[in-house]
């Protein structure tokens, strides 16, 4: 698969990847190489790479532990601390090896040490190779807030191989793929229409779909950079998939989901709301729906719930002055950004997952 290059960084799959890292190295001659981990993928990850990497160079390796929950700065002023004992430099480099936490917090210390050193994103984990590994934003969370610290800055290359994804959990594949199926809704029926085909994640025809994910993210980022227009549609799903998340995650007695699947009850919302606003076909809608139920989500909320979650709406960073702006669609493969719908709609669109 040819790499994908766009004004500021390289995305390169499997062996070209690994090439193209090695080249990187002998040209460039870092001081030191260090590999940021977490427990997985020291584990299920590390052994792959190792002989992947040709270097006489001194490589030194730091674990952290994985999930969420360690995404924030104490992680990193232990990561910071660790770099500097080992005698880290202007110019050594930094890999980071693992899902969308090591790649957003790895680039995020990485771009921070020493004013910045340059960095190598490989991605482990499905959502990592489709979305969190590229576009170049880096950053932690503070307390339960999400991403709040951090800075846009992209890495020297992206590597990524499917291979990696043969350990990976079915969960945490399912947690991908949802951005993918996003990725076909907003900008390629083609694509989407692929995808539902597509029943096995250890395929040839798999990895071509991750392949076209990837370059869907890196055109929609370079087309605008600065989050100003297209970039928006990355967030179709996300403004109902946000409020299911950090309700979810405020209220200690219910399960906390992942990223994917309330963005999957997101996108069903959202497109109710498409079809009732932006004339998203009634039998477009029915095809998310029957992947949506495919899913087996079972999300449900009564109307004060839905209540609660559209005033976390209302406090999400990307809207302005309490209006909630949805990106919609208006055809599978086409979207509008912006768009006002009414308090009495979002209920009746939240009604929908439960039916
Ligand atoms: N920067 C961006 O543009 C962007 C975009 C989307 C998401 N994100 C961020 O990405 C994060 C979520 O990413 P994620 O879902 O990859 O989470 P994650 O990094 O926590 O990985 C999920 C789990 O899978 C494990 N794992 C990863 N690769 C593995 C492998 N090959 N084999 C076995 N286990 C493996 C991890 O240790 C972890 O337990 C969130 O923090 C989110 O904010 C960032
Ligand atoms: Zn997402």
């Amino acid at each position: 698969m040819n790499p994908i290059s766009i004004k500021e960084f390289t995305i390169y799959f499997e062996n070209q990847g690994f090439d193209a890292l090695n080249q990187w190295i002998k040209n460039q001659q870092p001081s030191t190489i260090f590999i940021l981990v977490d427990d997985k993928t020291m584990e299920n990850c590390y052994p792959y790479l190792m002989p992947m990497i040709e270097t006489i160079a001194n490589i030194e390796v730091i674990e952290i532990d994985h999930g969420e929950e360690f995404k924030n700065i104490e992680t990193c002023a232990g990561v910071w601390s660790a770099l500097v004992e080992l005698g880290c430099d202007r110019n050594s480099l930094m890999i980071n090896l693992g899902g969308g936490v090591i790649t957003d917090l790895g680039g995020f210390v990485a771009s921070t040490i020493k004013r910045g050193i340059p960095f190598i994103h490989i991605p482990t984990s499905l959502l990592g190779m489709v979305d969190a590994a590229i576009g170049g934003k880096n950053g932690v969370d503070l307390g339960h807030l999400k991403n709040q610290i951090g800075v846009i800055n992209p890495p020297i290359m992206t590597v990524v191989d499917p291979e990696f994804l043969k350990t990976l959990p079915q969960q945490h594949l399912v947690n991908g793929s949802i951005e993918m199926f996003k990725h076909g809704l907003i900008s390629d029926r083609m694509y989407w229409n692929e995808m539902i085909e597509s029943t096995d994640f250890n395929s040839d025809m798999f990895n071509s779909l991750i392949y076209q994910s990837a370059i869907i993210k890196s055109d929609i980022v370079s087309m605008d950079p600065l989050e100003k227009g297209a970039r928006k549609a990355l967030n179709y799903g996300h403004t109902a998939g946000h409020a299911i998340e950090s309700f979810l995650m405020e209220d200690k007695d219910k399960n906390a989901v992942l990223h994917g699947e309330a963005v999957a009850a997101g996108i069903l919302v959202e497109s109710f709301l498409s079809h009732k606003n932006t004339g998203l076909a009634q039998t477009s809608y029915q095809e998310i729906k029957e992947w949506y139920v495919s899913l087996e989500l079972n999300f449900s909320f009564t109307d004060d719930e839905v209540l609660e979650m559209i005033d976390l709406m209302k406090y999400d960073k990307k809207n302005v002055n309490g209006q909630i702006k949805f990106v919609l669609l208006e055809t599978i493969g086409s979207f509008v950004t912006d768009q006002v719908v009414s308090t009495e709609q979002i209920l009746e669109a939240f009604r929908e997952l439960k039916k």
